[in-house]
């Protein structure tokens, strides 16, 4: 199979902390510590090499703070990179490397080809807005003014995440841990990007809820053939999502593949240690 990759991310690494001349260049190696004992910089991602094909999902794994929550902020243009390039075949055909791009520009590929769930809803979400007034924000954003449109596209979006319309104008500060994660669906699929970003969506909820909204993220992939990128300490739910999976230990990958062959037959010691203890 030699399709192109919708997004291929180079080098992508990110210190945060001014660095001094002992961390002025991440150190390779995942046994390296994250943090500088000099000056108490981190890198929290160090030169990660990975791509995403169209209508795929890619896992992300690993430890609390191994970088994943800061690699798909990088990905999403929150948090400056340190070094790196990214390149996605909806944007000028591949040609551009984002990071560099205007803030204009990177304002128009946030609002029409990404959409993010945030691990911390509250970064995701205004929770004193309506429910709807939240993704009208996300259309707004991509230059949708029609009011009656914009209403419509909310009502459809929560109905497709199982919010009751009934409670479309309520803020999501109302809502549960659940509902305000499929909010924050339907808020980043509003403009039909072709990456969806998802931090830890089900961290936190309970089991059975946790299942609905897996089961959700399938059916999304399944009908819009969107691509996304999973991110999750839990190898339980990426087994369940993810198409193929790289795995991250202190700021690099330690390890990417098709999801199978990683549960079947780790490579690194890390991974096994993770397989096991799913077991
Ligand atoms: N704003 C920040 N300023 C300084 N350091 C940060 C900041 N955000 C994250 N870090 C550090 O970067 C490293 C990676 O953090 P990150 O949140 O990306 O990890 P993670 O893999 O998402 O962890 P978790 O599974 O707990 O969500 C950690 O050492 C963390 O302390
Ligand atoms: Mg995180
Ligand atoms: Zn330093």
């Amino acid at each position: 199979m030699t399709e192109t990759p919708l997004l291929q991310v180079r080098g992508l690494s990110k210190r945060y902390g001014a660095g001094c001349s002992l961390c002025e260049h991440p150190v390779s190696g995942d046994d390296a510590p994250v943090r500088c004992p000099a000056c108490g910089s981190i890198w929290a991602c160090r030169s990660l090499d990975f791509h995403v094909y169209p209508g795929e999902i890619l896992g992300v794994v690993g430890e609390s703070g191994s970088g994943k929550s800061t690699m798909v902020k990088c990905l999403y243009f929150d948090e400056a990179i340190t070094g790196g390039e990214m390149r996605i075949t909806a944007y000028k055909n591949g040609t551009s490397e984002l990071f560099t791009e205007s803030s204009q520009q990177k304002r128009y590929i946030r609002n029409h080809l990404m959409g993010m769930v945030y691990q911390n809803p509250l970064l995701g979400l205004r929770m004193n807005f309506s429910s709807s007034g939240n993704i009208a924000e996300k259309l707004f954003a991509a230059g949708h003014f029609h009011v009656g449109t914009i209403r419509e596209r909310a009502s459809s979006l929560l109905d497709r995440v199982e919010i009751p319309v009934s409670r479309m104008d309520e803020p999501p500060k109302q809502f549960s841990g659940g509902m305000q994660q499929r909010v924050q669906i339907s808020k980043a699929l509003a403009n039909h990007p072709p990456l969806l970003l998802l931090d830890e969506v089900t961290t936190g909820l309970d089991l059975s809820v946790q299942a609905k909204v897996i089961d959700l993220i399938r059916d999304i992939q399944r009908e819009l053939q969107v691509a996304m990128i999973v991110v999750s300490h839990d190898l339980g739910v990426i087994r369940m999502l993810a198409d193929r999976t790289m795995v991250m230990r202190n700021g690099c990958i330690v390890e990417q593949g098709l999801t199978d062959q990683i549960l079947e037959d780790p490579q690194h010691p890390y991974t096994q240690l993770l397989v096991h203890s799913l077991l």
